[in-house]
Parts: C-alpha cells; structure tokens; sequence
C-alpha cells in the first residue's frame, strides 16, 4: 500500500532509488515517482503505471539524495499529477498512509494562497512543510507533523539539505546504514544489499539522515536512541529463478513454507510459552481469531477447528469489522491475529483494540519485525520466506500449519504430539498435491465461465472462500464461495448453464450431503467440478463431474493446506490462459496500510 524509499550519501541516487521500488512494487503499482538533489536542487520525475514506466526518466537523473515512491491510490486516482513525489517549495515528499484530516487542512492552505496540483490527501504535507519553513528544517518537520491526523510514513527531501528526513506514525519504516551511505525503506527486502544494519523507527519517531549520521527524535524534538542490528535473514528478497511467474513459484514453496513453519514452531517454544499463558490467566474463556482475506480464511479454519478440539466458543472475525466492534473480548480472550505482513493495518488495530481489551494477543505472521509482532504478548510464526505475489499461497497453507499447533498446545498432551506426527506426511501429501493434480480442463472452465461458486461443508466451507477469493483475485472471473447448504437460500437463482461451480469434499462424513448440492446445481442446468480426497464423494458424482481432481487425505484440520493446492493452481492457470499478470492484480496491493 504504497511503497517509499530514501537515500543519502549514494553514488548515484536515482540508480538507487530505482531499484528500491521494484522491490517495493509489490506494495502498489499505479504510478510510480523519484526525486533527487542535484547541486542543492530538487528535481523530480512521476508517472502513471508501474515502476518500469519510470526507467528512462530515472536514468537522466543522479544525484547523491533522494527519495522515491510506488503508489496504490487511495485518495485521487493514478495519474502522473497524483502520482508523488509531492515538490513545492524547497521540500519534495513521499507518504505510506492517509492523511485524514487534509481537507481541514488544505482548504487552510488554499485561503493562505498556496496552489495545490494534485488531488490526493499527500499533498497537505509538503505545503506544511513549506509553511513552516524558515531556514530550520528541523522546526518545519516538528511543526507539520504535529497538525497531521491518520497514519503515515513520510520521506522528506529540502532543497540544500544533504540527506533526506524519514517520519512513521503508524505505517512502517525501517531506517539503514550501509557503507557511507544511509537508507529508508517501507520494508526490509528494499534495503537488502544497500544496508549493512538497520532499525524499524517507532510510532512518533523522525529520523534526520545527512552526512553518515542518523539522529532520531520525536514529534516535539526529544532526542531517541537509535539501535542498530543486522538485517535479518527472513527479510531477503526473492527472485523468480526460473519460474514464469512467483505466484506458481510460491505454490511450489509449499512444503518447505510448512515444514519451516512446524521447525519454527519447536524452535521459539511456543508450545511452552502458550501453555504458561493459558496458566496465568486460569484458561481462556474464548478465542478469537481475526484477519483480512486470505488470512481471514486460514482464521475461519481455525475457528473451526479449536471449537471442535477445545469445546472453547472460538470464532473468526475480519479485523476490519472486529476494530470498530464492541465486542465482549476480556481478559478471557485468547485474540489470534493471523496476517502474512503483520503490517496490515485492520489486523494490526483490531490485535491493539483486542490488547486494550485486556485479551492475551498473539500474532501469527511471516515478518518477524512487523508491527504486529510489536503489539503482540506472543508471536508464532510463519516461515514461509518472502511471499511476493500479491495473492498470498504458501503463506496461506504456514498459517493453517501454525494455528493447529497453536491449538493443539492449548489441548496439550497426545492432541499436540499427534498434530506433530501429521504435520510430518504433509511435506509429502503437499508436493503429491502440487505435481499430481491435474488441473487444466478446471482453468479452462474457470476461464469460459461467467461466474464460479466454491461450495463446501465444515473444514471445506472456509477452503471454498479461499478458492473463489483466489480465483477472483488474479483472473478476474467472478463468483462466491458458500456454504454447501447456503447456496440454495438465494445463490441458485445466479446457476445457468454458464456457470460453474467447484465442490470442495474432503470431509467423509459430509460427502452424501454436499453431493446433494451438485445434485441441485445439475437440476437448474450449472456445470460443476470436484476436487476431493479418497472417499469423501460419491462414485456417481465423480463420473458425471466437468472434472475432478483428487488430493490426499489428511486430518480435518490441516486438510486445507492440501486442498488449497488445486485451487491455487486452477486460479493461476485461469488468470494466464486469460492473458492476466498473476503476481500484480489490478487494483490490488500486498499490503494494505491503510482503512
Ligand atoms: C491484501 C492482499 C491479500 C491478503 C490481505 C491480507 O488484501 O491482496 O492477498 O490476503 O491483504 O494481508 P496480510 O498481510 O494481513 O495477510
């Protein structure tokens, strides 16, 4: 959700600053902007499209500072005047965020004769800035942060000042020192290979980086210690290695995303250390599991399964709907916050509501340094490496991985080991599923259907929403996911011969009863196809399907990591054989930093 970069220091800035966006691009792909200082000067170049459209702009440019930004247009829509950075009189910015009090503010601006030449929420910034500023930088920061309301992550460029100035409240950045040289980044892969240490600022923190030196205050001027430490391993960058695509890349990783999550698991103790939660707090009453898309999905799993297990209310929420909720969360609450980024910033306000709530909040995430992680009591984590795609995959199949452990520890004793032996076939069943399902006659259906509903019964409901979620995301088709049940209460009246509809059956006790609802979609004219495992779907209903694909079978609560697979696979193909870009959808970013 907007992706920014600064440097200082650097031979040539815009060399810099370039290729820092193509590692940030996976946060928004609708413009793209650089701006350099070249003898004092500001000069900058914006433009509408993604980060390749910026390449022979950035290269007639140098510089030793600058800063850069890749957009996912919130406020104004992408074009090159919207696009950042934002210049206007000496300074020149780039925001992660939303402004929300900017039209209060610009309306202020407008009346004491500034000119505006975008239409975004950004722009106020630059004008406070240029308000403020009477030879001390520092005063003009102080004084235009201290009148924005909302969240942001800001770069600052001043024309004669040698460096740049990197600002967070509540969306992220990570400042770096390399060789000579200073950085600041939305994320950590971005800085990988430019810096040596680095430090994710605090909320309210601003950091002056100019002439090998970072100092930090705060938003009235308070001086803060800057701690270094090396780049961690998990924040390496990926590259496609000879895949066509990360998203098929990503499905691929699924084993070794399970297998290094169950590792981790063991690694960081956290069998022990949920086991000493529940015990100080005499049990939890409750569980809450909230997230955001695919990361909702593996909570719905979840839910699921720790009520069944636990005999514990347990239910799923979507982080946007929990945050603004009065829910009955107590200290009771054992609150689980799944997201792939832990930058999310629905999840990580819900998990900050659920906190001030007096839940016991843990975070399931795949970044170990997000801000999720930050607000957390515990963290469990997901290791799946880096996920560049921006519809999430073995992300996805790391969380389900994790969230069984988690409950199986509460469950304690055999319910924990026999989770573990599980886990231990899953590596297996999960490369059988990958190069065995035979998904191509189910893509060229998806890609001929004028919609496609997923429906499924128990632990394949939540898979279903996955599945349609998945498919809709990188192809464009569109369609729901159902409960097998619910789809006859309204649904039915959009099933016609150019529809389809995709049964998910790996619950043996449920076949007969999902069957019925193919049954009924084959009475209204639909077409439908399966994907099952081993005696979870009638014989009849196997013959007379468009296509079924078959996966292992495996416990129920760790069954959607495996019948994820086909889905993910049919929604890949789909969006190639319709001529889609998979890994950047349209209108969509990796991670959303703001409402
Ligand atoms: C965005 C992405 C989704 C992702 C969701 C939650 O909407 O497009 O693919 O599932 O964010 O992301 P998180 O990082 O919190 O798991």
């Amino acid at each position: 959700m907007c992706g920014i970069i600064g440097c200082t220091g650097v031979k040539c800035a815009s060399e810099i600053l370039y290729k820092g966006l193509e590692d940030l691009e996976y946060r928004g792909y609708d413009s793209a902007g650089i701006a350099v200082l070249e003898g004092g000067k500001i000069i900058s170049v914006k433009k509408q499209g993604r980060v390749c459209a910026l390449k022979r702009a950035a290269e007639q440019l140098g510089g030793t500072s600058g800063i850069g930004h890749t957009r996912w247009a919130t406020h104004g829509r992408p074009s090159d005047e919207n696009a950042h950075p934002h210049t206007y009189g000496a300074f020149s910015v780039v925001h992660n965020g939303i402004i929300e009090n900017y039209a209060k503010l610009k309306e202020e601006l407008i009346e004491e004769g500034h000119e505006f030449s975008s239409h975004t929420d950004s722009e106020v910034v630059v004008h406070l800035l240029a308000k403020y500023y009477s030879g001390d930088l520092k005063e003009a920061v102080l004084s235009a942060v201290r009148q924005l309301k909302g969240s942001f992550a800001l770069c600052i460029l001043c024309a004669g000042y040698e460096g740049f100035v990197a600002v967070k409240y509540r969306n992220p950045i990570i400042v770096g020192v390399g060789e000579g040289a200073l950085f600041a980044a939305s994320d950590m892969p971005a800085l990988c290979g430019l810096a040596e240490s680095v430090a994710v600022l605090k909320d309210g923190q601003i950091a002056f980086a100019s002439e090998g030196k970072i100092s930090l205050c705060d938003f009235y001027g308070r001086p803060a210690a800057l701690t270094l430490s090396p780049i961690p391993p998990a924040a390496r960058g990926a590259r496609l290695g000879g895949f066509p695509h990360y998203m098929i890349k990503e499905i691929n990783e699924i084993p070794a995303a399970v297998k290094n999550t169950v590792q981790a698991f063991a690694e960081e103790k956290c069998f022990s250390a949920l086991s000493r939660a529940a015990k100080k707090r005499g049990g939890f009453g409750d569980i809450v599991l909230c997230g955001c898309g695919t990361a909702y999905h593996s909570a719905l799993a979840a839910a699921y399964h720790a009520e069944e297990l636990l005999k514990i209310p347990s239910r799923a929420e979507t982080a946007g709907e929990f945050r603004y909720r009065n829910s009955a969360t107590g200290p009771k609450t054992l609150f689980i916050a799944v997201s792939q980024s832990g930058e999310t910033v629905d999840t990580v306000e819900a998990a900050r509501a659920a906190k001030e709530a007096g839940a016991y909040v843990v975070a399931v995430t795949n970044v170990p340094y997000s801000a999720l992680t930050g607000i957390a009591y515990m963290s469990v984590p997901v290791r799946a490496g880096t996920e560049v795609c921006v519809a999430a995959t073995k992300s996805y199949c790391g969380q389900i991985a994790a969230l069984a452990l988690i409950i199986a520890s509460l469950k304690g004793g055999s319910a924990y080991s026999r989770t573990l032996s599980a886990l231990k076939g899953i590596e297996a069943g999960c490369a059988a599923a990958i190069s065995d399902c035979a998904v191509e006659s189910a893509a060229r259906a998806c890609a001929s259907s004028a919609g496609v509903y997923f429906i499924g019964r128990g632990i394949d409901y939540p898979v279903a929403l996955e599945g349609s979620l998945k498919l809709k995301e990188v192809s464009y088709v569109p369609g729901e996911g159902y409960p097998a049940g619910e789809l006859k209460h309204g649904t039915i009246a959009l099933i016609d011969g150019g529809t389809l509809t995709i049964a998910i059956m790996t619950e043996r006790t449920l076949g007969e009863k999902t069957a019925s609802a193919v049954e009924q979609i084959y009475s209204r004219g639909g077409r439908a196809g399966v994907v099952y495992a081993e005696g979870c779907a009638p014989p009849e209903l196997l013959e007379r399907a468009e296509f079924a694909v078959k996966v292992p079978s495996f416990a129920s609560c760790l069954s959607p990591i495996i019948s994820v697979i086909p889905l993910q696979l049919i929604a890949y193909r789909t969006a190639v054989i319709l001529g889609r870009d998979p890994d950047k959808p349209r209108n969509l970013a990796k991670s959303v930093t703001v409402e």
